[in-house]
């Protein structure tokens, strides 16, 4: 299995536009995907049309010792599984703020019953705090939704510090395999020039041993568009919302992309197809 946790601490960049709709492509190419919202704003939950009454236990039951994933674990579709949150989970911070080992909660809890699965996503707040750690514990790999705008590189060695100490105490196997510019506008200067600055920063670092020298940026760009942001109030990734739009087109092909089929074998096969 695959295990890849969505981070960027800053807000509003695509985390959770990219976590769902990358979840569906890789479902719908036949893989089988557990998305973990592990946000307490459960925006991945409503994007895929699932809200949890305050009855209904959530990933925050799973956390505090209250459920097993497996009563809480929701089928999607035929080869889509989520893992909800709910509001609760921003009380999760406090609550284990003070337990022993509270940055591997996640990863034993996990381990036991997601085998099943061929990628597992965790669409993480926009923070470092506890719960993002958890998920970079419970992980293999690392991918980081930046929007191309001045200030995307902004934070970004915080956040590459608290991957490289993830690494050094905690998770000895995680990687920062990917950068995904969303919302790229194509046809601006800027976000051609920020594009390019993201390329370097990450190219520099291959000299470094740290857990994201081997860091690359997709060469799939998420194109802005407006089907993206409508989708989520329908309760609809964007295949179903919008199957024929730039989103759907940009997420199948990060999905080919992140399953190692490079854009170029992707054409051709098409070519051969049609
Ligand atoms: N490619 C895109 N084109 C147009 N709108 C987009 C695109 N990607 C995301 N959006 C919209 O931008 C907003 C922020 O995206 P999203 O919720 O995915 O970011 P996030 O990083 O998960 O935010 P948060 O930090 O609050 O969790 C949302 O309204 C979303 O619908
Ligand atoms: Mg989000």
């Amino acid at each position: 299995m695959r295990s890849i946790a969505i981070i960027n601490q800053k807000g509003g960049v695509g985390k959770t536009t990219t976590a769902v709709n990358l979840s569906a492509a890789l479902a719908a190419a036949g893989h089988k995907v557990c998305l973990l919202d592990l946000d307490p704003q459960a925006h991945a939950s409503l994007h895929l049309g699932i809200a949890l009454s305050d009855s209904e236990r959530s990933i925050y039951d799973v956390l505090i010792g209250n459920a097993a994933v497996s009563e809480i674990v929701q089928e999607v579709t035929d080869n889509l599984s989520l893992i909800p949150s709910h509001l609760d989970l921003a009380a999760a911070e406090l609550e284990l703020a003070s337990e022993v080992g509270r940055e591997v909660i996640l990863r034993d809890k996990l381990a036991l019953e997601t085998n099943d699965f061929d990628f597992m996503l965790i669409d993480c707040p926009p923070s470092l705090g506890v719960l993002t750690l958890n998920a970079l514990t419970a992980v293999n790999e690392v991918f980081l939704p930046l929007q191309p705008h001045f200030l995307a590189l902004h934070g970004l060695s915080k956040l590459l510090q608290t991957i490289d100490l993830v690494t050094q105490r905690l998770n000895s196997n995680l990687m920062l395999s990917g950068v995904v510019l969303c919302m790229y506008d194509s046809g601006t200067r800027l976000a051609a020039e920020v594009s390019a600055d993201v390329r370097e920063f990450f190219a520099r670092q291959t000299v470094s041993k740290g857990a994201w020298a081997n860091a690359r940026t997709f060469d799939t760009r998420i194109r802005r568009n407006i089907r993206l942001a409508e989708a989520p109030s329908f309760g609809q990734s964007i295949f179903d919302y919008a199957p024929q739009s730039h989103g759907a087109e940009d997420y199948r092909q990060l999905a080919r992309e992140v399953c190692g089929l490079s854009s170029a074998r992707a054409s051709i096969a098409s070519a051969a197809a049609a």
